[in-house]
């Protein structure tokens, strides 16, 4: 069977596949975001540690287990350790694909809007009030978010189905690299603005008054969305690697490029919001507010527009790939289906589970507020008042689901997995891999960092550290 199986055309094919899986909404979406409503600072400082001593050595242990078993996510438990408990986590991992890609997909779909609407010219020059009302407009529009979730899930599906290395390594060759180069020209642009020395202080200055222990479990949860650890993701693209690639220096290269990515969209986001007088946490809509009033003081900024927006969703598309892989490679290397039967069949109930999630904001649907008939059953298990379906899918995934998976790959890879075995994988291919000292390392981080780590911030976010 491991002969047949897909494989990368190149080492550096799968850096650049495995590194457009980690970099994607999370990073110019998301963090920003979230680095605003949790009043930057030391949000920014738990997110590098959790990077660095949490994320990245899960990263290198679940490409481990994928290489090893040369299966996804629920194979690999079940070859490395047949007949037990393990494979749980593999289901963990599927579930949390099709949790996320659920709603990742709505705001993929918000991204291919405004290229549309960049296209037509109503975005590069408008008021901040304006872009306001845009927003505003667009995500209370059901019908608007039903049509563009449906496009970019049938995009999504389209590549997959081509399969690993004609689909996935194709695209991501191409963006990756664009996107830098993109982003680094912004960069330069908001570095000469009023706003820059004050955005500065507020990602990179100690301030810890706004941190609360939610904001730590939001800050690690989300090392683990922006990196694709804890669910299986890295695991499925690294069983598709011949056994002498190097694991530890592609794991490394992914990382820094993702954090990369993520610090310069805040540099990028937050000049502009202070220069503007405009609120950090702005919530959701940031990046979608934010940047076409940057675009207004460029020249050709209707250009800048499109294709701003157009790199935003084919860094979407090069994350939702992969969210689909692990869950559709299941079906594929376990039940023994066709590539095509077990995409269109899982991607099937990845859309239907978004619907609710692309009308989580609307105030007309069917004759009534889907917002407020959904409140009260979210109250009910718990999810604080005013989060939607949207915001809970999101919560659970990447602030529960993923460090739990994250704990389960980690345990095993340390664990479970025969000592000259990981020792041998970690080092092939790998210069770095084989010094001693940092095999010890990553193995100490692994057994006992992490998973006091992740059980420490989960407690806390309990409340039951007081
Ligand atoms: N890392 C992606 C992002 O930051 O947008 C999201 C993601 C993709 C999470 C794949 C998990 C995953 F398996």
């Amino acid at each position: 069977m491991a002969d047949t199986r897909a494989q990368w055309g190149s080492r550096i094919g799968f850096i650049l596949a495995a590194a457009g899986s980690a970099v994607g909404l999370g990073n110019m979406w998301k963090f920003p975001y979230i680095t605003g409503e949790n009043g930057g600072g030391a949000f920014v400082l738990v997110y590098l540690a959790s990077i660095l001593l949490v994320g990245l050595p899960i990263m290198i242990g679940e490409i481990l287990l994928g290489r090893t078993s040369q299966r996804s996510t629920v194979g690999a438990f079940r070859k490395l350790a047949p007949g037990t408990a393990w494979a749980g986590v593999g289901w963990l991992g599927v579930a949390a694909g099709i949790v996320i890609l659920s709603y990742y997909s709505v705001v993929a779909g918000w991204a291919m809007h405004y290229v549309y609407l960049s296209l037509t010219g109503s975005i590069a020059g408008q008021s901040a009030d304006t872009l306001n009302q845009t927003f505003g407009g667009l995500v209370t529009d059901s019908s608007l978010n039903l049509m563009w979730h449906t496009a970019f899930m049938a995009i999504t599906i389209a590549i997959v189905i081509g399969g690993v290395q004609k689909g996935v390594e194709r695209a991501a060759r191409l963006l990756m690299p664009l996107l830098l180069l993109m982003m680094g020209a912004m960069l330069i642009y908001a570095s000469t603005l009023d706003g820059f020395g004050k955005a500065l202080d507020f990602v990179f200055g100690f301030h810890t008054e706004a941190l609360t222990g939610a904001g730590v479990l939001e800050a690690v949860g989300h090392s683990f969305f922006t990196l694709s650890v804890g669910m299986g993701a890295m695991l499925t693209y690294g069983s598709y690697l011949k056994r002498d690639d190097d694991l530890v220096g592609s794991a490394i290269y992914i990382s820094v490029l993702d954090t990369l990515v993520a610090l310069m969209a805040c540099l990028v986001l937050f000049p502009i919001t202070f220069t503007q007088g405009m609120e950090p946490a702005a919530g959701p809509g940031l990046v979608f507010k934010n940047m076409p009033i940057a675009f207004a003081s460029l020249l050709g900024g209707g250009l800048w527009s499109v294709v701003f927006f157009s790199l935003l969703t084919f860094a979407a598309l090069t994350s939702s790939i992969s969210l689909l892989e692990v869950a559709a490679s299941y079906f594929i290397d376990e039940r023994g289906w066709s590539r095509k039967r077990a995409v269109l069949t899982i991607a099937g109930v990845i859309f239907a589970l978004g619907i609710p999630s692309a009308l989580s904001n609307s105030t007309e649907i069917f004759g009534s507020d889907f917002a407020a008939l959904t409140a009260p059953a979210f109250e009910v298990v718990g999810v604080e008042a005013g989060k939607n379906w949207f915001d809970t899918f999101d919560y659970l995934a990447s602030n529960w689901m993923l460090p739990l998976g994250g704990l389960g790959i980690a345990a095993f890879a340390a664990w479970r997995v025969g000592g000259e075995a990981r020792q041998q994988s970690f080092a092939a291919g790998s210069s770095l891999g084989k010094v001693k000292a940092f095999y010890l390392a990553w193995l100490t981080l692994l057994r006992y960092v992490v998973p006091i780590a992740i059980i420490l911030v989960m407690l806390h976010a309990l409340g039951a550290l007081g």
